[in-house]
């Protein structure tokens, strides 16, 4: 078995004093697309934040690569791992383009010019994310929607092998939501670890191969889409009665909420 890329290793989390992960201990298979789930606050995108190494655990430790990330320059890290937060703020008057470009800061040296191959994974990452057409214009002036294809550029062209995204989803209609999921799951079959935190079960059903369900800080379950998509599982950790079934179109686990109106 290829070592796992990150582990959180009895990793507690806090703001403050105020502990919102503890003692959570985990792995992040190597070549998976690993599905975040949990209820909202439960601490999803604290541990995001902490898996990129921008929050320091209050105890344990975030392992990248077999090195605890707090020992790791920030380019190190960055050059290994990107992350597309849950909300992310563009400098005012920055285009599409220069947005886009900033992926590849992590790959610049001192005295290094901006090269052929940056040009490259720049327009790879516009197109990959069908966003080209945009390039000069501000980001600020886009919908929600198309901004949030450019920071998912963003995020590619820094070419890392592994992809944290919060919510990559939100704000995309339904055809732009399987667009980027088709996009990572591609990325995932070339090679690249994806860790998605992702609300709609289905969509991690269908397209993750690892789940990771958290509640109040907690992993309560972990395993395949089949071992921790089930009703039982749904019920421990939203609290909502469900039936599941096989999703008509592809066989895996499909979520259907029980009819709750009064
Ligand atoms: N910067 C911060 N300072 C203090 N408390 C914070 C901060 N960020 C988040 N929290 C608190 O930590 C808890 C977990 O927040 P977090 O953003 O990790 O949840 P989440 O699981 O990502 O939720 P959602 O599904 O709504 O995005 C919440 O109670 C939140 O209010
Ligand atoms: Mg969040």
């Amino acid at each position: 078995m290829t070592a796992p890329p990150l582990r959180s290793q009895a990793a507690t989390l806090s703001y403050d004093k105020r502990v919102i992960v503890e003692d959570l201990t985990f792995d992040i298979p190597a070549g998976s697309f690993t599905a975040i789930i949990g209820p909202n606050a439960c601490g999803k995108s604290t541990l995001l934040r902490a898996m990129a190494g921008l929050l320091a655990p209050a105890a344990g430790q975030m392992i990248l690569d077999g090195k605890g990330i707090a020992s790791l320059a920030p380019r190190e890290i960055a050059q290994r791992l990107g992350l597309l937060p849950q909300t992310a703020i563009a400098p005012e008057g920055i285009t599409v383009a220069e947005l886009v470009a900033r992926g590849r800061y992590v790959h610049q040296r001192l005295l290094r010019q901006w090269s052929a191959e940056d040009r490259q994974a720049v327009d790879d990452a516009l197109r990959l994310t069908n966003v080209t057409e945009l390039a000069d214009r501000r980001v600020e002036h886009l919908s929600g929607g198309q901004r949030q294809r450019v920071w998912i550029a963003m995020v590619l062209a820094q070419q890392t092998p592994l992809i944290l995204l919060d919510e990559p989803t939100t704000y995309l209609d339904i055809a732009h939501q399987m667009d980027v999921l088709n996009l990572l799951h591609e990325l995932n079959a070339a090679g690249r670890t994806i860790v998605a935190v992702l609300h709609d079960l289905n969509h991690a059903a269908r397209y993750a191969s690892h789940i990771i369900a958290m509640k109040a800080g907690k992993v309560l379950a972990a395993g395949s889409p089949a071992q921790v998509i089930t009703a039982a599982t749904v019920s421990a950790v939203f609290g909502l009665e469900t039936e599941v079934i096989p999703d008509p179109v592809t066989g895996n686990p499909m979520v259907v909420p029980h009819d709750t109106r009064a």
